[in-house]
C-alpha cells in the first residue's frame, strides 16, 4: 500500500518518543534507586523489601547497566545491595 511504510516510521518515531518521556518522568518521580546484583536470589529479596519500605524507590539490576559508560542517575539517593563472593 502507498505510504504504508513512511507511516509505520512515523508510528515508530512516535512510540520512540512516548517511550523516552515516559522513563524521564519515571526517573523524576523516583527518590531513590537501588543498583542491585544477586546470583542466587538473596540480593534480590533484600532489596526488593527496602525498596518497599523507602518512599519512591526504583530497583535497577546492575547486570543491565553493568556495561554502559556512564551511570547517572537523578534521584536524591542511591543504594547498593550485592552479595560476598
Ligand atoms: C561462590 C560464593 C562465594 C562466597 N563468598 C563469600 C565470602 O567470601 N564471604 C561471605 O561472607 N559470604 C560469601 N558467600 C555467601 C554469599 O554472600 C551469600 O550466599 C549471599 O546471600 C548470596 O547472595 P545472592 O543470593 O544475592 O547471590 C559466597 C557465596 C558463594 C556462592
Amino acid at each position: 500500500m502507498e505510504g504504508s511504510e513512511e507511516l509505520l516510521e512515523l508510528t515508530n518515531s512516535v512510540m520512540h518518543f512516548i517511550k523516552l518521556k515516559k522513563k524521564k518522568n519515571t526517573y523524576r518521580y523516583m527518590k531513590t534507586t537501588i543498583y542491585y546484583f544477586t546470583g542466587t536470589g538473596n540480593s534480590l529479596k533484600i532489596a526488593k523489601s527496602l525498596s518497599e519500605k523507602l518512599d519512591k524507590c526504583e530497583l535497577i539490576p546492575i547486570a543491565k547497566v553493568w556495561e554502559d559508560d556512564q551511570l547517572a542517575s537523578s534521584t536524591e539517593k542511591v543504594g547498593f545491595v550485592f552479595p560476598l563472593y
